[in-house]
């Protein structure tokens, strides 16, 4: 038997001052797209913003739905308005921020879902660069993640199915 480990490092920030000036555009449009999340059942109100390599921000929020499981994260909003609006264009860097107004509170960088784990993968792959991360809230610190790969080790994927 032989024990392996897998394992991957990111940066955090103390705050949002601590980011270069253009991922601060970018942290801003993503807690900016929190005001348009359609989040009336979790009161959860997540917001997205990718800078894509043609210089253009697409930013998406989470649209909930009375049937809970056809609500979509921020995140896959997100990446399906990109794909659409540019396809074939890479995605450089994602913001993501959030604010929980059942306790108010937007102080823990966010966590992406596992089913948006595998979107980000996904997307990763299809434009063959890596897509770097800028995790957080409305305040506190900022995790900075080189790559969407990161976030789901011994990830699936198409060569999976060859
Ligand atoms: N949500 C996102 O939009 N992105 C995440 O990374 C985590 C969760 C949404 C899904 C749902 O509308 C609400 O937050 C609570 O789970």
């Amino acid at each position: 038997m032989k024990k392996e480990q897998l394992s991957f490092s990111y940066e955090v920030l103390d705050a949002f001052d601590a980011l270069y000036e253009a991922d601060q555009e970018l942290f801003k449009k993503a807690r900016e797209a929190t005001q348009f999340a359609y989040a009336p059942y979790s009161r959860f109100y997540v917001g997205a913003a990718a800078a894509l390599q043609n210089g253009r921000v697409i930013t998406g929020s989470n649209q909930e739905n009375a049937s809970f499981p056809a609500g979509i994260c921020a995140e896959r909003v997100l990446l399906s308005a990109a794909a659409s609006a540019y396809p074939g264009v890479p995605l450089l860097t994602i913001a993501n921020s959030y604010f929980n107004k059942n306790n108010g509170k937007s102080e823990r960088p966010l966590a992406p879902c596992g089913i948006c784990r595998q979107s980000l993968l996904e997307y990763e792959l299809r434009q063959q660069q890596p897509i770097r991360l800028l995790l957080g809230g409305m305040e506190g610190k900022i995790f900075i993640i080189d790559d969407a790969k990161s976030l789901l080790p011994l990830y699936f994927s198409g060569s999976d199915m060859t």
